[in-house]
């Protein structure tokens, strides 16, 4: 057999720690210090500038992390803005939840009603108020930028960092990926585990030759790299990302094999030439390139791929209760052999994903006993070591 692959790293891998002691971590005092050292200050993806495509175009996102729920709006400046989404006259939601296009939004309780740039426009029996300052009544704003199409915002009352700064090095590496692919399905679980054990979960290779060995049993690793290590990782200040390395001789399923005759590969996307990609997807150009796994930090886990990417979001909801959404964005079809094609690939990456998420309560369970009170690393597990470090170091700040 050939010798074992070995991982490029890449970035600073100093102070790492191997034994990551989990107890303390694990309960709710240790979760209210993230939520302010953490959650509030950092620039959290919530979304997509292209989901609100028309000036009154709005969706609703909770946020319980940072005790809110969010309206993010396209003004009729063409500008998208969030705001908590809460009537200044006495705090009722604005908007119950869901998306859509408005010309203006009126609180349900006493018909206050807002600009799409969150003004307060009207108070109804406007003379029974004394002193009302409406200029000052607006919808309460929080910090917003766009970048490639991803609406992040920041819960801090300044943010320390620009965006630009937040997202450091990768700022530039990804220009127009997003673009080239659509939201095909969504799904959301909620399940009773730590937000960084869901997080965890998804940020190493390790466990694909086991947790999946029946719904894709070949697609990565193979003859040439049997323990699946990863070719390239690389670690920046906040984030990091990996490749995952394809098999070259996996062999498609009679299904897959008619999903790749009418449609495009999805996963695994290869056997092909090398597709142009932006210089941050596939970023060492390996040769037997299955896609990345970036993390933004902290709860935001991205794969990227050619003809496809995943979006998925860890929105802890208390110490002990995460909700996982993950959003699948697929090549655009243009015939009907193309959306079929899609429904297999989706209905496998449903398997695998709850594949992913069916460890969860196990492992917070037994670490939140304290039977095991530590994670034991590898190298191939260095994005969960490079992980806890950044969160030593925010609430260390
Ligand atoms: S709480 Fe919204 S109008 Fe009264
Ligand atoms: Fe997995």
């Amino acid at each position: 057999m050939s010798a074992k692959l070995e991982t490029t790293f890449r970035g600073d891998t100093a102070q790492l720690e191997r034994r990551i002691s989990m107890r303390e971590k694990l309960t709710p005092a240790y979760f209210e210090r993230e939520r302010e050292k953490i959650f509030r200050r950092a620039w959290l993806p919530i979304g997509h500038a292209s989901h609100v495509p028309e000036p009154g175009s709005y969706f609703v996102r909770e946020v319980p992390a940072l005790k809110t729920s969010l309206l993010v709006v396209r003004g009729q400046d063409g500008r998208v803005r969030a705001f908590h989404n809460a009537c200044t006259h006495r705090g009722n939601k604005l908007v119950r939840g869901g998306d859509g296009c408005r010309k203006s939004f009126s609180c349900g309780f006493h018909g206050w009603t807002f600009s799409c740039e969150g003004e307060l426009r009207v108070v109804t029996d406007e003379h029974q108020f004394r002193d009302l300052d409406k200029g000052a009544l607006g919808l309460r704003p929080i910090h917003t930028e766009v970048w490639e199409d991803l609406v992040f915002v920041n819960g801090d009352d300044e943010p320390r960092e620009s965006l630009t700064e937040w997202l450091g090095d990768m700022y530039d590496e990804y220009r127009g990926y997003f673009d080239q692919h659509g939201r095909v399905a969504s799904l959301r679980i909620n399940v009773k585990s730590n937000w960084n054990l869901a997080v965890n979960s998804f940020t190493e290779g390790y466990h694909t030759l086991y947790l999946h060995r029946n719904s894709v049993p070949d697609y990565q690793g193979g003859r040439i790299n049997p323990e699946r290590h990863r070719p390239f990782m690389q670690l920046f200040k906040r984030h990091h990302r990996y490749s995952a390395p394809a098999n070259p001789e996996h062999r498609l399923t009679a299904a897959e094999a008619l999903a790749v005759k009418y449609g495009k590969r999805i996963i695994p996307a290869f056997g092909g030439e090398m597709p142009t990609l932006p210089p941050g997807v596939n970023p060492s150009r390996y040769e037997h390139w299955a896609f990345d796994v970036v993390q933004f930090y902290p709860n935001a886990v991205f794969l990227f791929g050619n003809n496809w990417h995943i979006e998925i979001f860890f929105s802890p909801i208390d110490v002990d209760h995460t909700e996982v959404v993950q959003d699948l964005y697929y090549y655009r079809p243009r015939n009907i052999g193309e959306r079929v094609s899609h429904q297999f690939f989706l209905s496998r990456g449903r398997q695998v994903f709850l594949e992913d998420m069916n460890t969860l309560e196990a492992q917070h369970a037994v670490l939140s006993s304290g039977v095991v009170g530590h994670l034991q690393l590898s190298q191939q597990e260095m994005s969960l070591m490079h992980h806890y470090k950044v969160s030593r170091e925010m609430l260390d700040e």
